[in-house]
This record gives C-alpha cells, structure tokens and sequence, in this order.
C-alpha cells in the first residue's frame, strides 16, 4: 500500500524517449494520485484535428515542434494534472522555462534497445521511428537527449516493473 502525500507538488511533468511509457505510467499514476492524465501528442491531435504524424511529415519537424511549444504552454501550468509529454518537448529551453516551480518532473528512463523493441511492439505510427528503424540509430538518437531529459528534478528506471509499479516508484518521490 502506498501513502499518497503530494502537498509540495501541485502537478507532474513526465519526460522521456519514445515508448520509455510516459503515457501508461502517467495513467497508473494519475490514478494513484487522484489527478487528471493529459497526454500532449493526443492534445495535439484533438486541437489541430490531425494526426502527429501528418503534423510531423507533411509540414515538417520545426512546424510540428512550434505547434507542441504552443499547445505546451496552456497544458504545464495546469494543477493537479499529470502530463505526458512527447518525446521531443523536452529539446527545448524556451519549453523547460514554462515549468513551474511547483511540478515534480520526472524521466522515465529507458535502453534504446527497449525502447525500440516497444516501438515495435505498440506498431504506433511515430515520424521518428520510421526515420530512426534500428537500435543504433535509437541509441544515437537518445544519446543527443540525454542531457536534456536530465533537466527532470528525478528519474526512474522505465524497464523494472509495470506501469502500476513504476508509478508507485514516481510517488515516493512525492513523499
Ligand atoms: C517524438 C515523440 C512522439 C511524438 C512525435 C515526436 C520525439 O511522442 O511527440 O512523434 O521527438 O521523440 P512519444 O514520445 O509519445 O512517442
């Protein structure tokens, strides 16, 4: 059983590689915490009424990261929420500045050797991993963000545990 005590943190911002489970945690976790689950990618979707991956190829990355800026901006000051946040939102220093003091951000680590075994698994259409099809090229990839999801206040091992678990690892943190 696990106490629930998120007094000092008003909401929570997951970041993380493609499929390291930003969303299945952040569901359990919203969950244990009582709080709201926003995804940005589906946000997205439903306020541009197109699929990432349209926003993504046929109008390019820098369109589609201006967009998730713009969309981000309304969803990280939002209390008692938990957020998913896309694999690329945390590129970005003008994005990591919209984070309140208050919010308890968290990475969700993950091997890219996992995280593409799981890409492939979900069969999720992603621009990236149709452009990044090999465990090397995800290694790559993951390598030049490393320092950028580091920015989170703290991180999990994303590949011990099921969702539940781990977002039972995510409040302990909290307490
Ligand atoms: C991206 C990750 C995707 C989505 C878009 C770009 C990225 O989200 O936002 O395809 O740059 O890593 P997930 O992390 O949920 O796959």
């Amino acid at each position: 059983m696990v106490t629930v005590n998120a007094e000092q943190f008003d909401s929570v911002l997951l970041v993380g590689f493609m499929a390291s489970g930003k969303s299945s945690v952040g569901r359990e976790l919203s969950t244990l915490l009582g709080w709201k689950f926003t995804d940005m990618d589906a946000a997205i979707e439903k306020k541009t009424g197109s699929p990432i991956d349209i926003l993504f190829n046929e109008k390019g990355e820098n369109y589609f990261r201006g967009i998730e800026s713009e969309i981000a901006l309304e969803l990280v000051p939002l209390k008692g929420t938990v957020l998913a946040t896309g694999g690329g939102w945390a590129l970005s220093n003008q994005n990591w500045r919209a984070v309140p003091e208050d919010t308890l951000t968290v990475w969700l680590k993950v091997t890219p050797e996992v995280a593409f075994k799981r890409a492939l698994n979900e069969g999720l259409s992603r621009p990236l991993f149709d452009q990044n099809k090999s465990v090397e090229e995800f290694a790559l990839l993951l390598k030049g963000r490393r320092h950028w999801y580091g920015r989170a206040r703290h991180s999990v091992d994303s590949e011990q545990g099921d969702p539940q678990e781990i977002a039972e690892s995510i409040v302990k943190c909290i307490d």
